[in-house]
């Protein structure tokens, strides 16, 4: 296990989310998500190949799960689940990716489900993730990489001020063409700029 680990309080809330770790109880909303969404989320995301079975969902939160006591720099990283504070619905995920707890630094990655789209929940649950990782996990470096024809999502780094440091031409295949085309890497070092949001953990 990781030893010296910052304290990962939990849960973390915004005036409209609630984001944490996945519990076993969500492995039906969140198959249910996917389902729904799995049109969307296989555009752009490798994992959505073909649509997941209940046990598998299950599978991957239980992986989680254990992830999160280990927190291991590999899949499934450390995913947080996305769900509206006043009703509780599930709404998406997004969560740390390649984390480097010698630096520390951290990627970030998203997806929402299709019917919670365009409200400005991703933009808010990113926000909130980037608070947290730089002033509760210590962080320096945060980092959002995109497909460059993924207009939606570049839209949640360029709105949240991230700089874009460059694109890595050539180093991916679109998941459904299999055209080669380029990665957008945005990053932030700190919190200047960032929009105002009230963040709790
Ligand atoms: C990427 C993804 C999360 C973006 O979703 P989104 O709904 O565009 O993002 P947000 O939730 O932040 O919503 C932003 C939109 O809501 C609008 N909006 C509406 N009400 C709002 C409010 N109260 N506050 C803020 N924004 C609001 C914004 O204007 C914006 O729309 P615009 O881009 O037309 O201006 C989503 O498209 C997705 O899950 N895609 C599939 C998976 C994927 O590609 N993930 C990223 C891999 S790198």
């Amino acid at each position: 296990m990781n030893q010296n680990l910052p304290n990962f309080i939990m849960p973390i809330t915004t005036p409209r989310l609630t984001l944490r770790p996945p519990e076993l109880a969500d492995a039906k909303v969140a198959n249910a998500a996917i389902l729904e969404s799995f049109e969307d989320l296989s555009r752009f995301m490798p994992w959505a190949k073909t649509p997941p079975s209940l046990n598998e969902t299950t599978d991957f939160i239980q992986q989680a799960m254990a992830n999160w006591v280990v927190k291991k720099s590999e899949e499934p990283y450390l995913p947080l689940f996305i769900f509206e504070k006043v009703s509780g619905a599930f709404l998406g995920s997004t969560g740390l990716h390649h984390m480097n707890w010698e630096v520390p630094c951290f990627e970030t990655g998203y997806w929402l489900r299709t019917s919670a789209g365009n409200h400005g929940y991703m933009t808010e649950a990113v926000n909130a993730i980037t608070r947290y990782a730089f002033i509760q996990l210590g962080a320096k470096r945060i980092a959002i990489t995109c497909q460059r024809e993924n207009v939606r999502s570049k839209k949640i780094p360029e709105r949240l001020g991230y700089v874009q440091e460059g694109v890595l031409k050539f180093n991916r295949r679109d998941v459904q063409s299999g055209t080669l085309t380029d990665t957008l890497m945005y990053a932030r070092y700190d919190l200047d700029g960032l929009l105002d949001l009230k963040v709790e953990w």
